[in-house]
């Protein structure tokens, strides 16, 4: 079939030409926002007069066979009709006739494709934000079982001072709490819609932009045309949020591999998520944390690729801009997929809490609080106190025990100003509980901090609906 735009030309172009200049192998992906879009804007049409009730009535039937043939899998995609907008208002052609040559009355392509691929990262933005609720969800679940199950928390991966499993878990789900609210912000700038800008310089009907933006759910029309048929923000915000949201689960998925190591033995991961080796029959590995933490790095390079078409564009339309699809197609599968993956291999997840408390009382966890017990009990300045407790410490080490392993006269042999009590403040969950400063890692601490991301959880899923 003669192309839609080739009144200018004498002769067809070169098959090697529609290969390189089609976007259909991969924009056939937003057939459902082109259908829509055209709907609306034939709506828009019918209201100002340029289409007849009969017309519009076609339109849309034909609009509706074509979705149907789609689903169907019968519809025919050739690369010859270059894009998914022009595959579309062509079969709408050939199906309803002349009627059908109206459709693109007021509209570019530039416009069409500004709205379909905003559309398509709108509804990206609100899915992933779905399973990143489902994600805090699940990891709030298992929180609130472990708001006294004791494990060393670190710094340098060096035990530090003991926390409880709960606080960690928290720890992870304020990154993806904030990764929902960049997605959401995102969300209200980007909504206005693009469709009626034409080509570049507004069309010389009298449309309607606000009521198509309403018809198709955004807040508002954009303000100007030119802007809208080259800025590719809206795009770049996502593949952005989603490489910042992926680096967040490579650092839970970091934390999984070490977790479930021989070294570690904090967790197990279920025979459902974990893989086999091909040759070491004894072998269970956590391919999935890994994949987990390698899928950030194409999620990086989707946002670089997208960031550097993008560079230097002069205003208006580009070509160049038909490069931005693949990548954010990508991420966007990238993102919903790992969501998925970990928040079902989380609740498939084995805790040993066991394990993380044998560890806990491994290299001196509460020497901070031998410290803050001679400054707050004993009046000793917080330097000097830092001082005897590192003798403390080379002590034990040297009798080869943990800090809380000494008996209360070992203590009392080392500093005579040291006073009785001393050995309860060096217990594992004394020592958590007396973080109990706002935001602490204390039973009560870590139970409010579930509390407030619940109720938070709660809005943001009425948002959602
Ligand atoms: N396939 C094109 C894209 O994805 C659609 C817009 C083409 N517009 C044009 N004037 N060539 O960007």
């Amino acid at each position: 079939m003669a192309k839609l735009w080739s009144g200018r030309f004498e002769q067809n172009t070169s098959a090697l030409l529609d290969a390189f200049n089609a976007s259909i192998p991969f924009d056939q992906k937003l057939w459902q926002q082109d259908i829509i879009g055209s709907k609306a804007h034939s709506k828009m049409l019918h209201k100002i007069g340029l289409l007849n009730e009969a017309e519009l009535q076609q339109i849309w039937q034909g609009l509706d066979a074509i979705a149907q043939e789609i689903t169907d899998g019968t519809f025919e995609f050739n690369l010859g009709d270059e894009d998914i907008h022009m595959a579309i208002e062509g079969a709408l052609i050939s199906k309803i006739g002349d009627t059908g040559k109206k459709l693109h009355t007021a509209r570019s392509r530039n416009d069409q494709v500004a709205l379909d691929f905003r559309l398509y990262v709108l509804q990206s933005n609100q899915e992933i934000r779905q399973k990143l609720v489902a994600l805090i969800q699940t990891l709030l679940e298992i929180a609130s079982q472990h708001t006294q199950s004791i494990m060393p928390g670190m710094t340098h991966l060096q035990h530090a001072q003991p926390v409880n499993l709960a606080f960690h878990l928290i720890a992870w789900c304020c990154n993806f709490k904030r990764d929902i609210q960049r997605l959401s912000s995102s969300f209200e700038r980007h909504c206005y819609s693009p469709l009626g800008a034409g080509a570049l310089a507004g069309v010389p009907y009298p449309t309607d932009r606000e009521s198509v933006a309403q018809d198709l759910g955004f807040i508002a029309p954009t303000l100007n045309a030119m802007d809208s048929v080259s800025e590719r923000d809206f795009a770049l915000d996502l593949l952005y949020e989603i490489a910042m949201m992926m680096m967040h689960i490579s650092r839970v998925a970091e934390e999984l591999v070490l977790w479930s190591s021989y070294e570690f033995g904090f967790v197990s991961f279920s025979d459902a998520f974990s893989t086999g080796s091909s040759i070491m029959p004894q072998k269970k590995n956590p391919d999935v944390a890994e994949l987990l933490r390698g899928k950030s790095g194409r999620s990086y390079g989707n946002l670089i690729s997208l960031l550097v078409v993008m560079k230097g564009l002069p205003l208006a339309y580009n070509k160049d801009t038909q490069e931005d699809k693949e990548s954010v197609f990508d991420s966007v599968e990238t993102a919903l997929l790992s969501l998925e993956i970990l928040t079902r291999s989380l609740k498939d997840l084995t805790f040993h809490t066991h394990k993380m408390l044998e560890m806990a009382k491994i290299g001196h966890l509460t020497a901070t609080d031998l410290a803050d017990f001679l400054v707050q009990q004993c009046q000793i300045p917080f330097r000097e106190a830092h001082h005897i407790t590192g003798k403390i410490v080379a002590y034990a080490e040297h009798k080869g025990v943990d800090l809380s392993e000494l008996t209360q006269e070992e203590l009392i042999s080392q500093d005579s100003r040291i006073q009785i009590g001393v050995k309860e403040a060096l217990g594992l969950q004394s020592s958590v509980d007396a973080r109990n400063s706002l935001g602490g890692t204390s039973t009560q601490q870590t139970k409010t901090q579930i509390a407030s991301l619940q109720e938070w959880l709660h809005l943001e899923m009425e948002k959602l609906k």
